[in-house]
């Protein structure tokens, strides 16, 4: 593999920046012929963001599994696509040559037709981190499926709104998943989310963990029974063939639900071209990809960055994927480091949480690690805290491995903001400059646009002008909310949900959300999913969630709960009452959103129409109980001297 648009000095990328926006459609037109069309398209672009409409490469025939899989066999056939490391290291690893991985993905599209899957229908897969996962993802994307990932950590309630949401009639599955010391059931959670469910036809069961599973008859299948039996169908004399779907350049590939500030979460949609020329762009480009490097993602596939740079991005590009089953801390604080060693890791990209969390382990578990092989170090999902930064550069990086702070978004599809490894500059905390394609702007309240003053940095919310080929193209089964969402509030703009600075050389710094979205541990949870989800618990009246400072997942979920006036805490136990809570909110989302902190209160700071002022809660939780701002319009001020004097 060669990349042509690699970019690979200072001034190529000032000139590919300013030809992506003199011309976008011969910069990503060029940059697209280097994949395999079925049938070159008829125009690279069409845009308004007032409906929105957007299409990319209009008239283009392709399957992004050919790309991603057949047109590197002849020269990397029996070179490594996958590497699995097991949650436990004592365990056989797997080594997934491209030539494997073709033969696995196409018995596993033969298995969906098989089942009667059909181009256009929705999948879901709820499986942990195996190369099972990589096929069931790439095998719908063969057939022209749609795939719609759900992380291992939501629960049954979660799963059943997203089936619903999606209309999906097939799920993917596993007995269990390892995770650390755990087993994750995921099975019996798929088995829970299907009571009442009279659409879904067929449940595909892999083994992991020989957790004893329900079958049920007629619906539920083993993955092992129907690959054996797809294996005659897809090899004849030792040739695998499986004829890849043609799709449209724009038919939807997957579809990944998200939180937003209100409501449930929303499917947001990728289709099939933008998706994969931008992530393969920005995989090759912000991490300076070199054929034969190992690349190691540790995100679950549950969430964008695996999508786009576990699966599609490096394997689009004939890279190496490392794929690693558990989490970092199992069975000691050392495994990162054991895992770059193995495999001779050349790119690790991580969350800014998780190397929190390992700095909070000192420097013990680095001890006889050599780290040598890493060329680039990369973060994604959450503000870097200057301290982390230097960590992971000096202790990771041993001061010879760039760092790109990469800001993007599921809605996006791939990075937007980054330095470019090795070749654009970085600084701790900054994300940088926007990669070429991407025109950023910062907006103020009134919605005029920020220009560069004489102050030396400005700020604003941020908000882009024109689409780049792998942003969202609806909001499934509600364009009109994707409409609402992400270009109604300011015209003719994508409005990202996250303020920012930028400074005098045009780089950006991420502030975070300003909307009521959270961001714990680099995961999205919109504040009014967990407030549904603690106003489903017995006994709640009301409540009110906002997020704090937290060391570790950055940010810690504060959770105000007004109880039923009568019966106040269960059996007058607050302890328990809080478990009890937790509980329920475990059970409606996941352990993911549970509340760091619950403080019971009497009643909410609320002005006279209603509308609680979560300005003070945020404050209090933050811990700035001297500084709240006017209160004069709240109904009644005396909740909030309440709410500071039991402050959590
Ligand atoms: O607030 C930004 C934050 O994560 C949000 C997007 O979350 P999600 O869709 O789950 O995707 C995460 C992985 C791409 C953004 O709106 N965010 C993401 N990357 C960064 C970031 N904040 C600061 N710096 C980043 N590098």
């Amino acid at each position: 593999m060669s990349y042509p648009y690699q970019i690979n000095s200072f001034e190529q990328y000032q000139a590919a920046y300013k030809k992506s926006v003199e011309n976008p459609e011969s910069f990503w037109g060029e940059i697209a012929k280097n994949f395999i069309w079925r049938k070159q398209w008829d125009k690279v672009l069409n845009w308004n963001f007032k409906e929105p409409t957007i299409e990319w490469f209009k008239g283009g025939k392709l399957n992004i599994t050919e790309n991603c899989i057949d047109r590197h066999l002849d020269e990397l056939g029996e070179k490594p696509a996958i590497i699995w490391e097991p949650n436990n290291p004592e365990e056989r690893t797997r080594i997934v040559t491209y030539n494997r991985l073709h033969k696995r993905v196409c018995q596993f599209a033969q298995v969906l037709i098989n089942n009667g899957v059909k181009k256009g229908d929705r999948v879901c897969i709820y499986m942990g981190m195996v190369p099972e996962l990589a096929y069931a993802v790439l095998g719908c994307a063969r057939i022209g499926a749609i795939h719609s990932v759900i992380f291992g950590g939501f629960s049954a309630q979660s799963i059943a709104d997203r089936l619903y949401d999606a209309g999906a009639e097939f799920i993917v599955t596993c007995d269990g998943a390892y995770r650390g010391e755990k087993v994750i059931p995921l099975k019996s959670v798929i088995d829970d989310a299907l009571i009442g469910n009279r659409t879904v036809k067929k449940v595909i069961v892999y083994t992991r963990t020989r957790t004893p599973v329900s079958m049920l008859k007629g619906r539920d299948i083993w993955w092992e029974d129907e690959m054996e039996y797809a294996e005659h169908q897809v090899e004849k004399d030792g040739v695998v063939s499986f004829p890849a779907e043609e799709m449209d350049a724009e038919d939807p590939l997957f579809i990944l639900y998200t939180s937003g500030s209100t409501g449930k979460p929303k499917g947001v949609v990728h289709s099939c071209a933008g998706y994969m020329v931008y992530t393969n762009y920005t995989f090759v480009n912000v991490f300076n990809y070199q054929p034969g490097q190992v690349h190691f993602c540790t995100a679950d596939i549950g969430w964008i960055t695996g999508h786009s740079y576990i699966v599609y991005g490096p394997l689009s590009a004939g890279g190496t994927s490392l794929m690693f089953e558990g989490v970092p801390t199992y069975p000691n604080a050392g495994r990162f480091w054991d895992i770059v060693d193995k495999y001779k890791v050349n790119i690790l990209y991580t969350a800014p949480t998780a190397i929190r969390s390992l700095m909070g382990f000192g420097l013990e578990p680095l001890q006889g690690k050599d780290l040598s092989s890493l060329k680039v170090l990369g973060t994604v999902g959450e503000p870097i805290n200057e301290e982390a930064w230097h960590w992971y550069d000096e202790h990771i990086g041993k001061k010879k491995c760039p760092i790109v702070d990469t800001w993007w978004q599921t809605e996006t599809g791939g990075v937007l903001i980054s330095n470019i490894a090795g070749i654009t500059p970085s600084k701790p905390g900054w994300a940088t400059l926007p990669l070429p394609g991407v025109q950023m702007v910062l907006v103020d309240e009134k919605g005029e646009v920020v220009e560069d003053g004489d102050e030396a940095t400005v700020s604003g919310n941020l908000c882009i002008k024109a689409p780049w080929p792998s942003i969202l193209r609806t909001t499934y089964g509600d364009h009109e909310r994707c409409r609402v969402n992400y270009f109604a509030t300011y015209e003719d703009l994508y409005f990202t949900g996250d303020g920012a600075l930028r400074n005098k050389d045009g780089f950006y710094r991420i502030t975070g959300r300003v909307d009521d979205v959270l961001n714990v541990s680099g995961h999205r949870i919109g504040t009014a999913e967990v407030e549904n989800a603690l106003n489903m618990h017995a006994g709640v009246v009301e409540s009110a969630v906002v997020g704090y400072p937290h060391d570790i997942k950055g940010q810690g979920i504060y959770a105000y709960v007004v109880l039923d006036k009568v019966h106040g805490a269960h059996n007058n136990d607050e302890t328990l009452t809080r478990k009890d809570i937790l509980q329920t909110v475990t059970r409606v989302i996941g352990a993911i959103a549970k509340p760091d902190k619950i403080q019971f209160v009497s009643g909410l700071p609320k002005t006279r129409s209603g509308k609680i002022m979560r300005r003070i809660l945020r404050k209090i939780a933050e811990g700035e109980v001297d500084n709240l701002g006017d209160t004069s319009t709240l109904l009644d001020p005396s909740v909030v001297d309440e709410i500071k004097t039991n402050k959590l």
